[in-house]
C-alpha cells in the first residue's frame, strides 16, 4: 500500500479483543516509532509498554490521579466511579506509555523533543495499522501530572504525550470520509 493510501486507511477503532500481541510485533512497531524525525539527535523517545497484570497498576494510577480531586473517594458512588476508571486501562491488552525524555544538551527544545515524541504516536498508529493491529491514542489529564511521570518509573522532566492502546480489532470499523486539507490552507507566493 502507497504511504498516502495507507495514511488514509487508518482509523482509529477502541474496540479490541483480549488477545495478546506478540513481544516481536511491538518491537516492530516501536522500532517504527523512533524512525521519527528528531531535532539535534536528542532521542528523546521513551515507551514503557503495559500488559497483562502490569494494566492494573496503571489503572491505580489512573484513579488515584482523578481521586486527589475528590472530597470523599471513599464514599460507595465514588469508590464505584473510581472502578470503573481502573478498568479503563484494561480495554486493551497493551497499552503503550510514550514520552519525551528532557535533553541535556544545550541546543535542545523540550518542544521539539515532544513534537517528535508525537511523531512517534503516529509512527505507531500507522504501523500497527499496516500489521493489521488497532491502535487509540488516548490522553487526558492523568497524561499530564508529573506523579504519573514519576509512579511510571519514566525519568524526572519527562513529558508524556499518549497512552497508545493496542490490540487486534473486535470487529472492523470502515475508513473514515476525510476532509480535503483545502480549508485549512493559504498559500504566500509573492
Ligand atoms: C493527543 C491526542 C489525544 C487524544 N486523546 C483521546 C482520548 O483521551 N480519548 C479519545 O476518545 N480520543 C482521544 N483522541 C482522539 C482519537 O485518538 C482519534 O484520533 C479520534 O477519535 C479520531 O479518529 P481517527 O484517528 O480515526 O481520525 C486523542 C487524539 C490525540 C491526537
Amino acid at each position: 500500500m502507497s504511504i498516502i493510501k495507507a495514511i488514509k486507511h487508518r482509523t482509529s477503532n477502541a474496540f479490541m479483543t483480549d488477545e495478546d500481541v506478540a513481544s516481536d510485533l511491538i518491537r516492530q512497531i516501536l522500532d517504527a516509532a523512533v524512525c521519527s524525525p528528531v531535532h539535534h539527535r536528542t532521542d528523546p523517545w521513551r515507551f514503557l509498554v503495559i500488559r497483562g497484570e502490569g494494566r492494573k497498576r496503571l489503572g491505580d494510577v489512573m484513579a488515584d490521579h482523578l481521586a486527589q480531586d475528590i472530597e470523599d473517594p471513599e464514599s460507595p458512588k465514588n469508590v464505584k466511579f473510581l472502578g470503573k476508571i481502573r478498568d479503563k486501562a484494561l480495554r486493551a491488552p497493551v497499552i503503550i506509555v510514550v514520552g519525551a525524555a528532557k535533553s541535556d544538551k544545550t541546543q535542545a527544545l523540550m518542544v521539539e523533543d515532544v513534537a517528535t515524541a508525537n511523531a512517534a504516536c503516529q509512527n505507531i498508529l500507522l504501523a500497527a495499522s499496516a500489521l493489521g493491529l488497532n491502535a487509540f491514542w488516548r490522553t487526558g489529564g492523568v497524561t499530564y501530572s508529573e506523579n504519573t511521570v514519576s509512579a511510571l518509573g519514566f525519568e524526572v522532566g519527562t513529558e508524556l504525550v499518549g497512552f497508545i492502546y493496542l490490540g487486534y480489532p473486535k470487529k472492523e470499523v470502515p475508513p473514515k470520509t476525510r476532509k480535503t486539507a483545502e480549508e485549512f490552507i493559504r498559500w504566500m507566493e509573492n
